[in-house]
């Protein structure tokens, strides 16, 4: 017979039909007479109670079903005699799949450290915990392609390998087949990247956003969705060496369609998560984080505060005696000041019009001379979850900003081309898709919302 997945079981009226459920065990208790094991499938965070007649079964086999072996059982299901759940199964056949020898099996059944559970990625997802982050993480995922499909968007596939650095921050993974114990040099003593496969030097990405520009020049509206990488050393619950980011571009859009953009696809975001994960959401609520769901309404019943990074240092500066790190016109900001300005209007804020000094290089420039047209989302706790902009459409003053910020223009050639060639108004942003996770989770470390984190020495699993 065929089995049935234990979250439709336990929807389902009983009456004492035989099913088949299978799946890993979680517990196992009982006496002289019966066993009760619980069994989790990952369909659902809930198990399955199966009730065994120690007498119908041989005692090795019995003896075999401990925490994390793999089991197969028939049996009926029946209203539940026990409290907390409906329905429950009494078992009429049990065949092991897979033993898990309880002296070297790691996840007995007590609470573990995140630590330790990284350690042992591996075998992580068959917790409670991170089985519900999983599940979010997927709905998550499912539910950005969802939204972009249904608002006339098409989903673009960028290069991972590449030959720019999108932010011109320097921070690449480098991509070669080269010896590097001993790589062709020129006359210099600079290595020979000619011999190279790529016949040139090559990274991997740090963002789809440049191509996906030239996408959005012909498409209209676009977003990538895949995996980027920082080789910053930054040893921080927020950073990753591999994440994974959302990047929309939009022909046509201006700042403010940007922002209008971004503060609708983030509360879409978490009003699908409240829909269609609450029992997990429950879990790591009552788990971990009492205020987790009450957080999640709050940002989708709430306009974001929308104010310039002007504005926000006239805010911060009168309170620089609480900062660890002053601030003053053309700093960047560190945590504590976004956490600050959070705090400050209780709802996540949209900073615009950065300092030209401190964004990239492709940054609509103001009138000012000074500011660009920057926007960074900020949320409670997480900080920024979001960066984009306008884009600077004139050849000439993106030409000149390269040059300023040493950007080498003869290589960024294709991206000028689209300043040449039917150039228009258009705008984009960068979702972390590892910080929305961080935030509709609760979970405190972005090591915990990846199933196999990448840090500065660690690329274990
Ligand atoms: O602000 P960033 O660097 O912007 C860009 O990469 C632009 N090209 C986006 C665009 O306009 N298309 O990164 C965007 C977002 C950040 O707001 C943050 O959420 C996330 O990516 N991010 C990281 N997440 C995890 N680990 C890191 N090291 C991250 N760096 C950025
Ligand atoms: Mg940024």
């Amino acid at each position: 017979m065929s089995h049935s997945y234990i979250k439709a079981l336990l929807n389902t009226e009983p009456t004492g039909q035989i099913v088949q459920a299978k799946g890993w065990v979680r517990t196992k208790r009982g006496n002289k007479a019966i066993s009760f094991i619980a069994i989790n499938d990952g369909s659902t965070i809930h198990n399955i109670q199966v009730v065994a007649e120690n007498s119908s079964f041989d005692e090795s086999l019995l003896k075999n079903i401990t925490t994390g072996a793999c089991i197969a059982v028939q049996g009926k299901l029946v209203a539940s005699q026990g409290q907390g759940q409906k329905v429950e199964m009494q078992a009429t056949q049990i065949e092991i799949y897979g033993t898990a020898d309880p002296e070297t099996f790691p996840l007995q059944k007590k609470g573990h450290t995140m630590e330790f559970l990284r350690d042992i990625a591996h075998l992580r997802p068959r917790t409670n915990t991170f089985g519900a982050v999983f599940r979010i993480r997927h709905t998550m995922a499912y539910a950005i392609n969802h939204y972009f499909h249904t608002n006339g968007f098409f989903y673009i596939h960028t290069p991972i390998i590449t030959g720019s650095d999108a932010e011109g921050a320097g921070e690449m993974f480098r991509v070669t087949t080269l010896d590097l114990n001993k790589p062709p040099r020129n006359d210099d003593g600079t290595i020979d990247y000619s011999q190279d496969f790529f016949a040139k030097e090559t990274n991997l990405t740090v963002s789809g956003q440049l191509e996906g520009e030239l996408a959005a020049m012909a498409l209209g509206k676009i977003y990538t969705f895949g995996p980027t990488f920082r080789a910053e050393n930054s040893n921080t619950p927020r950073h990753l060496a591999e994440f994974w980011m959302i990047e929309p571009e939009m022909a046509f859009f201006d700042l403010n369609d940007n922002m209008d953009l971004a503060e609708d696809m983030l509360k879409y975001l978490v009003r699908y998560a409240l829909d269609s994960c609450m029992d997990d959401l429950e879990f790591l609520n009552n788990m971990y984080d009492k205020e987790l769901i009450g957080r999640l309404r709050s940002v989708i019943e709430n306009p974001f505060k929308r104010l310039t990074y002007t504005e926000a240092i006239n805010v911060l500066e009168p309170n620089n005696s609480k900062f660890e790190y002053k601030v003053s016109w053309g700093a960047d900001l560190q945590k504590e000041h976004e956490n600050f300005l959070v705090e400050h209007f209780k709802t996540p804020v949209i900073l615009t019009d950065y300092p030209a000094a401190i964004k990239a290089f492709y940054m609509k420039q103001n009138d000012d001379g000074k500011t660009v047209r920057a926007m960074d989302i900020l949320f409670p706790w997480i900080g920024e979850i979001i960066g984009g902009s306008q884009r600077e459409e004139n050849y000439n003053k993106l030409v000149s900003r390269m040059q300023a910020m040493h950007i080498p223009e003869k290589e960024m050639w294709w991206y000028l081309d689209t300043r040449r060639f039917g150039a228009c108004p258009h705008s984009g942003f960068g979702l972390g898709f590892e910080r929305l996770m961080l935030f509709v989770t609760g979970m405190n470390n972005i090591r915990d919302v990846i199933p196999f984190p990448r840090t500065p020495r660690n690329a274990e699993f």
